[in-house]
């Protein structure tokens, strides 16, 4: 068993392709860690890099405490998964499992033994003398988890396993890979673009944004308190509700966040009403996920918006109304970039490119300094100069099947503890206190 840590790790590719950034990151050991993150965002380049098959431009990988930069990947003592888990077509299922002890130099009769224990607990232990040609996928799937474990490595790291299934075999998957794993206690780092998996299966998610690490915690840490907009908008489904507000705090009362023609009161006793009024006279972004918003009677008291649905979508288990309230959205892309991102030039923030465009303050020789290439922190708030102002469609979950659709009006109530704050960058305003 092992324990991995990356400290500072970089890579960039010859073509200067920054693909990790700096990345810090330890797992324990017996842990089952996800590396959670879109297309392009480096997990396939940090899995590779832990494993030996890429190099780090800089920084330092340790297995077990021991810096093995140097380390052939044959040393390592791990075993890696791919999406594409290619077996070797002309032995059978049995041939593949036994292949790598063999290589091992390990005599025939542990081998059997060890062969039929893995394909056992695999479920697969009756198709030893199949060709991997008649299996189903995920039979395949299993032999190539089979494979991998059958050497007893000390890691185990999957590069998006059952991403190539269909999902009723990829949710059957997941619960026996994580059961799997947990069984042998073998520490795993499992990299998956899909946010349900990761949170369904990790003990704790790391999430990346082009090569940059936004978060790392428990499912129930990055979903209820994410560091940042960007891994806040990835986690959940319905996504959570981005809405921009501008704050106005009434000293020892309350604070406002206006929403446009409505407004919500953060209670001054609020934990976080401090946080949030450093921010008085600014704009933030507001963040409600379903859970947090209930139908109620208009005349309900508590915290209550006014809306009209706009439409409505079926699940079966529950309908989501999209409702307006009159606010504006803030939306963030598969990618974590903001839509209405046309960074200006030297990455100045939108809301400073207006500032400038409105006082002619801020000329040339005070703009910072130019941000690096595949900045990510442009503002996410929309420019109230320009025409691209969306009205936000708030999720809220009703029953299946309501008697309301769209067109009639709906009032929610809003549970003011379970809202998040954020920046202008995106960056969570009430940190500290996880
Ligand atoms: N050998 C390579 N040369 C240049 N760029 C690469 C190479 N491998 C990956 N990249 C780039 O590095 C970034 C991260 O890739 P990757 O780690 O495969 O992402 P992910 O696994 O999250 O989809 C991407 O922009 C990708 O195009
Ligand atoms: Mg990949």
């Amino acid at each position: 068993m092992t324990t991995v840590a990356l400290k500072d790790v970089t890579k960039v590719f010859r073509d200067g392709t920054i693909a990790v950034d700096k990345l810090n990151l330890d797992v324990n050991d017996g842990e089952f860690m996800v590396l959670l993150g879109p297309s392009g965002c480096g997990k396939s380049t940090v899995l590779r890099m832990i494993a030996g098959l890429e190099e780090p431009t800089s920084g330092a990988v340790l297995l077990g405490g021991d810096l093995v930069n140097d380390l052939e990947p044959g040393d390592r003592g791990i075993a890696m998964v791919f999406q594409d888990f290619a077996l070797y077509p002309h032995m059978t299922v049995g041939g593949n499992l036994a292949f790598p002890l063999r290589l091992a130099g390990i005599e025939p009769s542990p081998r059997e033994e060890r062969v039929a224990d893995v394909a056992s607990a695999l479920g697969i232990g009756d198709m030893l003398g199949r060709k991997p040609s008649q299996l189903s996928g995920g039979q395949r799937q299993r032999v190539a988890m089979g494979r991998a474990i059958v050497r007893r490595p000390g890691l185990f790291l999957m590069d998006e396993p059952l991403s190539n299934l269909d999902s009723g075999l990829r949710a059957e998957l997941r619960a026996e890979i994580s059961g799997l794993t947990r069984e042998l206690g073998v520490t795993t780092i499992y990299v998956t673009h899909d946010q349900a998996e990761a949170l369904t299966m990790a003990d704790r998610v790391a999430i990346m944004r082009k090569g940059v690490l936004q978060d790392v915690g428990t499912p129930t840490q990055v979903y209820g308190r994410p560091a940042t907009l960007y891994v806040a908008a990835f986690l959940g489904s319905p996504r959570m509700n981005l809405l921009e507000a501008s704050v106005y705090v009434h000293l020892d009362r309350y604070i406002t966040l206006s929403l446009g023609d409505q407004a919500l009161h953060l209670p001054w006793d609020d934990i976080r009403s401090r946080a949030v009024a450093h921010y008085h006279g600014e704009r933030i972004v507001i963040g409600m996920r379903a859970e947090a918003l209930t139908p109620v009677a208009p005349d309900a008291p508590g915290h209550v918006l006014m809306g009209r649905i706009r439409y409505l979508e079926h699940h079966g288990h529950e309908s989501l109304a999209f409702v307006d309230i009159g606010a504006t959205a803030v939306v963030v892309d598969q990618m974590g970039t903001p839509v209405q991102d046309v960074a200006g030039p030297r990455g100045r923030s939108r809301l400073g490119q207006v500032m400038q465009r409105l006082t002619g303050r801020g000329g040339e020789a005070e703009q910072p300094a130019a941000e690096p290439a595949g900045d990510n922190r442009a503002s996410v708030l929309s420019d109230p100069g320009r025409h691209h102002r969306r009205p936000a469609e708030l999720a809220v979950r009703l029953a299946p099947y309501p008697a309301v659709g769209p067109g009639h009006p709906l009032a929610v109530s809003v549970r003011m503890d379970a809202l998040h704050f954020f920046d202008e960058r995106g960056d969570r305003i009430d940190v500290g206190w996880r």
